[in-house]
């Protein structure tokens, strides 16, 4: 395959501190890229950039690593505007309308479902996303959970079995009745479709010795676990996922001193879900805490229709800076390299050779615009292993 040389990289960020100015962002100005076999072979001073086959001019213009969002729900039917009125009108987030989600989820069929799925993955892409991870747990039957899953998988190798979102009603007087069937039956049909099991640990979802059993039921299948947790309340969900070694504990909202040291001596990484937290008007996470107690925090969308539907990895960023107190560089670095990490990949999140060629290509000059800038339509191109995504806006084809 022919090599493409892209010039005229204003700011690139690297997020490999060694190739660019030793900063953990790797930041390099002047730059230029070569991507070869989908891979990046080059990164460096334009000045110095090699000879390539093919050249694209980025006319001064900030490059950073694809969005890697490693939370979304994106497999889902309906929606839940009217829910969402009620809590802006001072109702609490209860997860409640979760079997809302299920019902509609349920009636639709898998064609509806890769429509819907589909249409909100071409908004990532078009937001700079480059790898997305999607849960199934809107199903809650082996049936529908199997059919989101391998709709799941149609679109990313990132799918995650969360049949143990909530206890459905039809199994509210016999918990265990469904504690059996998401760790036997539904277990043995969704495995296949899945590279992670998770849970959701939070009171009235699932307490700590029923996460156990899903957990542990989940690796003996093959799975490597993750676990949603401290969302709503204090609570078991981050030592659990600690003990279990998970990639990735998520939402953390509420973390007691504990959990901190926990997070702090563990490979576990921290994921903040900032736009859960401003649709439901909910505290917002520690970030600083965890930060300066040296844990590795990912960011994503949590994209799902009850709180928090967007696909807007740019809207999470901004938030991020403004209520967490993370620097636009922190958040950029949680925002894809630490999204890597809460996926345990060492392929993508960085743009250094070897590394995937996935980048996002801003309609600005600095990486910082992502946050300045919110709201706002900040990236121009998006390019995965060497492929352009998304067209140029106004050069749509
Ligand atoms: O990550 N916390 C649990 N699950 C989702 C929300 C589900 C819903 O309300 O539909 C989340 O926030
Ligand atoms: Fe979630």
């Amino acid at each position: 395959m022919s090599a493409t040389l892209f010039s005229g990289i204003g700011e690139l960020a690297t997020c490999e501190p060694t190739l660019g100015d030793e900063s953990s962002l790797g930041l390099l100005h002047d730059a230029a890229l070569v991507a070869e076999d989908g891979r990046v072979a080059w990164v460096g001073r334009a000045s110095d950039a090699p000879a390539s086959d093919e050249r694209v001019e980025l006319g001064g213009r900030a490059v950073v690593p694809g969005f890697v969002d490693s939370h979304t729900h994106l497999v889902f039917a309906g929606e839940r505007s009217a829910e969402f009125e009620a809590r802006m009108a001072g109702e609490p987030y209860t997860g409640g309308g979760i079997m809302t989600t299920v019902a509609a989820t349920r009636a639709a069929s898998s064609g509806e479902l890769r429509a819907n799925a589909g249409r909100l993955l071409a908004e990532m892409h078009a937001s700079g996303t480059t790898t997305v991870e999607i849960k199934s747990g809107y199903g809650l039957d082996v049936a529908t959970e199997r059919r989101i899953l391998a709709v799941a998988r149609e679109l990313t190798s990132e799918t995650t079995f969360l049949g143990a979102h909530v206890v459905p009603a039809e199994y509210a007087n016999d918990r265990e009745g469904y504690l059996a069937l998401v760790t036997g039956e539904m277990l043995a049909a969704c495995a296949p479709f899945a590279r992670w099991i998770d849970v959701f640990c939070e009171s009235g979802a699932f307490d700590e010795a029923e996460s156990i059993r899903v957990l542990a039921a989940g690796v003996a299948a093959g799975l490597l676990p993750r676990v949603h947790g401290n969302q709503l309340g204090y609570g078991p969900g981050v030592q659990l996922a600690v003990e279990f070694d998970a990639a990735s504990v998520d939402h953390c909202t509420h973390l007691s001193e504990e959990d901190l040291d926990a997070l702090a001596y563990s490979d576990t990484v921290a994921t903040l879900l900032p736009v859960a937290e401003f649709s439901t008007r909910s505290r917002y996470a520690d970030a600083r805490a965890l930060l300066d107690a040296g844990v590795t925090v990912a960011l994503a969308t949590d994209c799902n229709p009850g709180s928090a539907f967007t696909t807007s990895m740019p809207f999470v960023i901004a938030l991020a800076v403004r209520e967490y107190r993370m620097t636009p560089a922190e958040a950029l670095v949680a925002a894809t390299l630490g999204g890597a990490t809460a996926l345990r990949r060492t392929d993508i999140g960085r743009l250094a050779p070897g590394f995937s060629a996935d980048f996002a290509v801003l309609d600005a000059p600095s990486y910082v615009h992502l946050a300045y800038r919110p709201g706002s339509q900040v990236i121009a191109q998006t390019w995965r292993a060497g492929a352009r995504l998304v067209a140029p806006r106004g050069e749509e084809e």
